[in-house]
């Protein structure tokens, strides 16, 4: 079972590149770039890594990013994910990054963007996996730094697909940031938000009549909303659920607790995702065989969730049909 998770053609829609800093490449860069680490070793940084909720993660995943200077540092970051990812059955993935955290150390918006954006077209050339940029807003920042920031994205529209707001959820509602994504969408982009991981399911509300999303990111505490529960599965919105992230992140006590089952029971359009695989316990495939074995997932459970994987990313209605017909002949092949 583990080598057909590992294998299934599936797209990967909701991960944060900066949050697929190995440690080894961490150290790598820290010591091309003259960056001074408060980590002894390789080792030391993966044990650091316990967190009790998204907070104490956020705080060394930004700390990580000090790394990251130079064009070719986020490359290398964006290349070493898309390697991974095609090892694992990915064929298509829509890839986050903050700009944010990089403006506000200095760098230059075009910087992190060229950097990432070479990494994907060799992605698609040398690996044949197809990929989308997602610009994600930092929510514990202002209003006016996300307004900024889509200023400065307007010159790479090309190469961004959509936007997105990810950081510290509570206290940060979507409704801050209506303006902002009333201007993305009229300069074409999609839109995209982390909803419903630690805040409540008033901000998946929010999210979907104020920022017009066409997805949520998590969104797993839609459970708490009866009235909710049916607007996600009449409307087919996408949830891009994150099993491994949510249980070291502390939303769910374990991955036998993990809400996961019920929502594809409820015919919601659930995908499963690595958010932050080098911090949050694992790439994908990880997370499709940990949640399998866990929550007991069936073969034809397997094949929903790869299946609105495809259904669900920014992909042409062509592009779609392409991939599922690929899983669909990986499918027969191993039946
Ligand atoms: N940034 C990176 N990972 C995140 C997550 N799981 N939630 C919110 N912001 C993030
Ligand atoms: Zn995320």
């Amino acid at each position: 079972m583990d080598a057909y998770l590992r294998d299934i053609p599936k797209a990967e829609l909701h991960m944060h590149v900066e949050g697929s800093l190995e440690p080894e490449l961490m150290f790598e860069l820290a010591r091309r770039n003259s960056v001074t680490l408060p980590y002894a070793s390789v080792e030391a940084v993966r044990q650091a890594y316990v967190f009790g909720n998204l907070q104490s993660f956020l705080d060394i995943y930004y700390a990580g990013c000090r790394v990251l200077l130079h064009e070719q540092d986020f490359y290398d970051l964006t290349w070493a994910y898309l390697s991974r990812a095609a090892e694992q059955g990915v064929r298509h993935a829509e890839v986050f990054f903050d700009p944010q955290t990089h403006i506000d150390r200095g760098l230059a918006f075009g910087t992190v963007v060229t950097g990432i954006r070479r990494a994907l077209l060799d992605g698609q050339q040398k690996l044949g996996v197809s990929t989308k940029l997602i610009l994600c807003f930092l929510r514990h920042l202002s209003a006016e730094a996300a307004m900024e920031t889509l200023r400065q994205a307007r010159q790479y529209k090309d190469w961004i697909v959509a936007v997105g707001l990810d950081s510290s959820e509570v206290g940060h509602p979507p409704e801050i940031f209506r303006a902002v994504f009333d201007r993305a969408r009229d300069e074409g982009f999609l839109a995209v938000a982390h909803a419903g991981e630690e805040g409540p399911p008033e901000y998946i509300w929010q999210a979907l009549d104020l920022l017009k999303v066409s997805r949520i990111d998590h969104g797993v505490r839609c459970i708490e909303d009866a009235r909710l529960i049916k607007r996600l599965a009449t409307e087919q919105v996408p949830l891009t659920v994150c099993p491994l992230s949510n249980v070291k992140l502390g939303v769910f006590r374990s991955l036998a607790e993990h809400n996961l089952k019920k929502l594809l029971d409820l015919g919601l359009c659930v995908t499963v995702n690595s958010d932050d695989p080098a911090y949050l316990g694992g790439y994908i495939a990880e997370n499709f065989q940990a949640t399998q074995a866990e929550l007991h997932l069936s073969r034809d459970d397997i094949h929903r969730l790869t299946r609105n994987s495809f259904q669900a990313s920014f992909l042409s209605p062509g592009e779609k049909r392409g991939f599922i017909q690929e899983l669909d002949g990986f499918i027969a092949r191993r039946r």
